[in-house]
């Protein structure tokens, strides 16, 4: 491939205020593929109407594409002119024309996987959100919607299956050795959901009666040998689109779906036109391999992606601004479907989590951005917690304050007004406004202003009648120093602590000014009060509550979620304190812990993740300045009281027998859970015979979910059986390249002093590589989560970060960049810290040839 384009010098910024519909529309694409992992050839043919009065010249994206040969109307044509990477083609007076282009690119040389690339020996394609334009010349905006006739040809026993978008109409054989296909998608889309795959593949597959009573063919293809790995995967799509007819009415719409898993893939997966293409690590599990929270994992993934065909690609984004307009949507709908598949209140409780642990220090950090962003440099940048996880905030707010029918309403006038288009986040509020019959107006902040707003509470009484003040704030962010108050709908509830049984049950109010009073009713004492229930608004609740009060809560809240909230507020303010050097009995947490604790049986999944201490960023999150040594210290003390005080509650919990690792029932599921959690607490108490228990639940595991919890327990001792575990996992699995990770990750994960040595040494395993997305997101992204290893005072942790991005991002920008964001959350830390994070920064900055996705992360996280 010619490197014609990398990047430019200057990065240019994108405004979403300059948005221009497109001058020519592209009615249909044809392309041929001469494959070949080396070198693949590709013609395109591209029927362009002008969609305007006067002559306008064609603009065809490239990125490091060299245009072989371009023919308009089947002649031969030398007015094209090349403007950096893109073409741009004059074709005069003509409204309409049929333009030719030959280019040629080499997949194994596509490090970036973007684009066609090579992993595994086979081929297979990633082009959301601009690689399309990395195979062929092309308009490569979503708003350019064509209908794609593929035919690929190439060997047939490197490449025996031949898969591309909707259905395959024809099929053959050629010379020397040689076999070809042709697929034809009947639906129009957008070029980022173009797909190709070929390569020596088996499937998995099943059919799917829709509701109208259509059969759908199935197919999960894998490499030989993983095809027994895909029944999980198999059983969600097939939950996933049964659940999108009952909840949503929507119908798959052509008769093939099929799903390829590659093992180097820069995301999780993606939703190409009736031809997904997965991370492997979203498709393969079995019980061996594979932890539940892997299981949960394909599963939502794969409801993710299977949901996008409506909400993506039937209805799909104008411009890249809008990304949250399918992402934020999808991934509330995926939420809801792992909740009904499930749990839902341990659902929620992880959602949140995730939502505090990515989303929250990026609104307050320097990479802050609205769901609907204003600027960009590099889209992929913006692929983010904001846009995904906040953006479903966002809808389910919508959500919450219409009820569930009249959303339904909303959502269908959505489908039926925009099916067919490149629509916009307005168009999205718009059919919510009038589907459900809401006045929206406020509510539209959401989509224009960044940060997390801040709720202050005090609870104020007047002759018995209490009532609840609240003051919103919305932080200043990056371009934006001025906020208006938001819209949005707080669920709440007041007990009696006294006995009395008064009672406000549970109650949905809408908050909209930066001022409030709330009447919550008569109370003969001061009422506990039971504040953003289910978490119906992704805001920061600052309200001073006593021990005493957020212990009955814990044991008494009728809202599991509530109860959450109340036992990790009891233990944050206990571990803030300490923090400080205050001195605070940790007897009311240790109380509140074995009060849940006792609830077990019933729920023991909800159980594991309410006695969870907080992580330590998100303490962290509590401080003006982060101490992580502090915190880590604090946190270990903690833990270890709590492991020492219930010694024989977490004993008796290892005690019983594990359920059966193929045993994937919700029961099942929590018992591991609970029992991973007592391990780790039991360690944490240095006991003689912690390290011992831990071996023991490792040898003895039948399934991965205990395994890994007794190695990740080990891992943070320095017991020979430490050594013993990590030394027994390598060699089992070491052909695996799912679960080898899991042995790179646990180690970086590790709470020895020594851990960012570990993850040095490690990156010259010879298992470790560059090249493959998940095994450095295993070594280095556990690290940058490992807040007092990353925050090493030395800053040995930022520079091997550092050395990371400089050494990635000549071969892969995407994932290089994401690693930045942990470096830009200097301004929380001290000093000397705050000056050793800028000046790594800095010297990534100083690479010459840097990308423009490192550029942008860098740049402004120094601001
Ligand atoms: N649309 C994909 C999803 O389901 C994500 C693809 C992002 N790819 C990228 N290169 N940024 O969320
Ligand atoms: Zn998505």
């Amino acid at each position: 491939m010619t490197d014609a384009s990398s990047t430019p010098a200057i990065p240019v910024t994108i405004h979403r205020g300059d948005y221009r519909p497109p001058e020519w529309q592209v009615p249909d694409v044809a392309l041929d593929f001469a494959l070949g992992i080396e070198e693949t050839r590709v013609s395109a043919a591209l029927s362009v109407q002008r969609t305007t009065d006067g002559p306008a010249p064609l603009l065809l994206r490239g990125d490091g594409l060299t245009p072989a040969a371009v023919r308009v109307d089947g002649e031969v044509w030398n007015d094209w002119r090349m403007d950096g990477s893109d073409l741009i083609v004059d074709l005069g007076e003509r409204t309409a024309a049929v333009v030719e282009i030959d280019t040629v690119v080499n997949p194994a040389a596509n490090t970036q996987l973007m684009g066609l690339y090579a992993s595994n020996d086979m081929l297979c394609t990633q082009c959301e959100a601009e690689g399309f334009r990395r195979i062929t010349f092309h308009p490569d905006r979503p708003d350019v919607l064509s209908r794609y006739r593929v035919r690929m040809a190439g060997d047939k026993t490197r490449f025996p299956i031949l898969l591309s978008n909707g259905n395959c109409i024809d099929r053959g054989e050629g010379d020397g050795g040689t076999h070809w296909a042709l697929w034809e998608d009947p639906w129009p889309k957008p070029s980022y959901l173009f797909a190709l795959v070929a390569g020596d593949l088996v499937a998995n597959r099943d059919s799917f009666t829709t509701m109208s009573g259509r059969t759908v063919e199935l197919g999960i293809w894998v490499r030989a040998g993983d095809e027994d790995r895909t029944g999980h995967a198999m059983q969600a799509l097939k939950n996933s689109m049964r659940w999108d007819e009952e909840v949503y009415g929507r119908e798959y719409d052509l008769d093939l779906f099929n799903i390829v898993a590659v093992g180097d893939f820069n995301m999780g997966a993606m939703e190409n036109k009736g031809l997904n293409i997965f991370n492997t690590r979203y498709i393969l599990a079995d019980p061996d391999t594979a932890t539940d929270m892997d299981y949960d994992g394909v599963e939502g993934v794969v409801a993710h992606e299977y949901f996008h065909n409506w909400s993506g690609n039937r209805v799909t984004c104008r411009d890249w601004f809008q990304l949250s307009l399918k992402e934020g949507f999808t991934v509330y709908r995926d939420q809801c479907f792992s909740a009904d598949m499930g749990s839902a209140a341990v659902k929620r409780i992880e959602d949140v989590r995730l939502l505090r642990a990515a989303q929250f220090p990026e609104d307050a950090g320097p990479l802050a951005h609205p769901i609907r962003p204003d600027s960009f440099q590099e889209i992929s940048n913006f692929y983010t917690a904001t846009v995904y996880n906040k953006g479903a905030e966002i809808i389910r707010m919508m959500a919450t304050m219409v009820g569930p029918e009249r959303f339904r309403k909303g959502t269908d006038l959505y489908f039926e007004r925009h099916d067919g288009e490149a629509a916009t986040c307005e168009d999205f509020v718009r059919a919510i406004e009038d589907g459900a019959g809401i006045d929206l107006q406020q509510f539209r902040r959401w989509y224009e202003q960044a940060g997390t707003p801040r709720l202050k509470l005090s609870l104020v009484e007047e002759a018995g009648q209490w009532s609840l003040d609240i003051v919103q704030t919305v932080p200043p962010t990056p371009g934006q120093p001025e906020k208006q108050p938001m819209m949005m709908p707080l669920r709440l509830a007041a007990f009696a602590m006294d006995g009395s049984g008064a009672h406000l049950a549970d109650t949905l109010v809408t908050i909209s000014g930066a001022t409030q009073r709330i009447a919550l009713g008569r109370f003969a004492v001061r009422p506990a009060l039971s504040v953003n229930r289910g978490f119906s608004a992704p805001v920061i609740v600052d309200f001073a509550r006593a021990p005493g009060e957020l212990a009955w809560l814990a044991a008494h809240d009728d809202d599991p979620f509530a109860r959450y909230e109340a036992l990790q507020q009891l233990m944050l303010d206990t571990l803030v304190a300490a923090v400080s050097g205050k001195d605070r009995d940790p007897q009311t947490v240790i109380d509140a812990v074995a009060q849940t604790l006792s609830g077990r049986a019933a729920d023991p999944a909800f159980v594991a993740e309410a006695v969870l201490l907080p992580s330590e960023a998100f303490i962290g999150d509590q401080m003006l300045t982060v101490d992580p040594d502090a915190i880590r210290r604090e946190r270990l003390a903690l833990q270890a009281a709590i492991g020492a005080a219930l010694e024989s509650e977490w004993r008796a919990i290892l005690d019983g027998a594990a359920p059966p690792a193929t045993d994937l029932s919700r029961g099942a599921k929590g018992g591991r859970r609970l029992r991973g959690v007592a391990l780790a607490y039991l360690a944490a108490t240095g006991m003689d015979d912690a390290a011992a228990l831990a071996f023991r639940v490792f040898s003895q595991a039948d399934g991965m979910t205990e395994r890994q919890a007794a190695l990740a327990t080990l891992a943070h001792g320095d017991s020979d059986e430490r050594a013993h575990a990590l030394d027994i996992f390598y060699q089992r699995y070491r052909d695996n390249p799912l679960v080898l990770d899991k042995w790179f990750q646990v180690q970086a994960w590790s709470v020895r002093p020594d851990t960012v040595d570990a993850v040095r040494a490690l990156a010259q395993h010879p298992d470790f590589t560059l090249t493959n997305p998940n095994r450095v997101r295993a070594l280095y992204g556990a690290l940058t989560g490992n807040q007092a290893a990353f925050h090493q005072a030395d800053g040995a942790g930022y520079r091997l970060i550092a050395d990371l991005v400089i050494a990635l991002d000549p071969k892969n920008p995407q994932t290089a960049a994401r690693m930045i964001p942990p470096l830009g959350r200097w301004k929380r830390f001290d000093e000397r810290r705050q000056a050793l994070m800028k000046a790594e920064l800095e010297r990534i900055l100083a690479q010459p040839g840097l990308s423009r996705d490192t550029t942008e992360q860098a740049s402004k996280s120094l601001l």
